[in-house]
């Protein structure tokens, strides 16, 4: 029945027009139909045009993580000092985002030695630190405030006035806006961090979300335990709140530079470089960062990462 009405149609065409017009019309029906069938194919290549852009894309993003592998403790430290000493000489004026715990210490040293050899000077450096203990004075032994002048500040020639650390007593709710203000307008050049064994940074405990900036924070059970070896190991000492940057601010700097060191850390440096995001493990966070990140580590702290396995 379809066949003998198409029949018909093409019988009408003849009659009409006749068999010349109608191979005319044919041809100009058939390159129509080229032209369709190669903006198909264009659409298609800029399809794979895309898809290749992003993919390139995605995976410089991961790139931008710099693994160093350092064979101790001593040479982790060194490698880290001297990408500080390298910025410092670069940009006497830069701002430096410190931290504390027992794996910077190393770096601490080796950047007074460098101060005292006269090959770097921090007269014009300012710094801004990550954290500080809720509920105990700036005076005790153990606060942060203490921490840096013990370690670092008193060894080298940085003006005080420019060394910030978030305040931990007295009106938190305004400290936290303060130095809040203070991060917003001063951008910092270089970002220090270690790194908790559950994957902290700062003190952002797994579940932060990562645009928080500055903080209060209750402490996880397991940076409580673990930080009670600077509390005569008695846990009822330590603190239970911390005032802390943010992820957020964490990010905002243009270099950071994570160390860890020791078996305990391996579980953490292996999230950071198998490229995973994910908001139970802080640490994860530094794969959105938008610069550059340093992961300097001895052999112990990279002995999980995948990537170093296969090699
Ligand atoms: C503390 C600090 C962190 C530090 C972490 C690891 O909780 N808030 O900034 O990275 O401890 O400390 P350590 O280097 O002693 O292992």
């Amino acid at each position: 029945m379809n066949k003998e009405k198409g029949e018909e149609e093409e019988l009408v065409n003849i009659d009409e027009k006749g068999n010349y017009e109608n191979k005319e019309k044919k041809e100009v029906r058939k390159s129509k139909q080229n032209l369709k069938l190669s903006n198909l194919l264009l659409l298609i290549l800029l399809l794979i045009i895309i898809i290749v852009i992003y993919l390139i894309y995605k995976y410089k993003k991961k790139c931008h993580i710099e693994l160093i592998i350092a064979n101790n403790y001593e040479e982790m430290s060194k490698r880290a000092a001297d990408i500080i000493s390298k910025l410092i000489k670069e940009n006497p004026r830069a701002i430096l985002g410190l931290a504390t715990g027992s794996t910077p210490i190393g770096l601490y040293q080796e950047l007074i030695k460098q101060n005292k050899n006269k090959e770097i000077s921090f007269k014009n450096i300012t710094t801004y630190n990550l954290d500080e203990y809720c509920d105990i004075p700036q005076s005790h032994q153990q606060s942060y405030y203490s921490y840096m002048q013990e370690n670092f500040f008193k060894y080298i020639d940085i003006n005080p006035n420019n060394t910030h650390l978030p305040k931990g007593e007295g009106n938190i709710e305004l400290n936290v806006k303060n130095y809040e203000e203070a991060l917003e307008k001063h951008k910092i050049n270089l970002q220090l961090l270690g790194v908790g064994r559950n994957s902290h940074i700062g003190f952002n405990e797994p579940g932060t979300h990562f645009d928080l900036g500055v903080h209060v924070v209750k402490l996880d059970n397991k940076t409580i335990q673990d930080n009670s070896r600077f509390f005569d190991n008695d846990i009822s000492r330590v603190p239970k709140k911390a005032i802390t940057m943010g992820i957020k601010n964490i990010l905002d700097a243009d270099t950071i530079i994570l160390m860890a060191n020791g078996t305990n850390k391996a579980e953490a440096v292996k999230y950071v470089m198998s490229g995973i995001i994910d908001e139970n493990i802080p640490v994860s966070s530094l794969n959105t960062h938008k610069g550059k990140v340093y992961v300097i580590v001895d052999k112990d702290a990279a002995s999980k990462i995948e990537y170093n396995k296969s090699n």
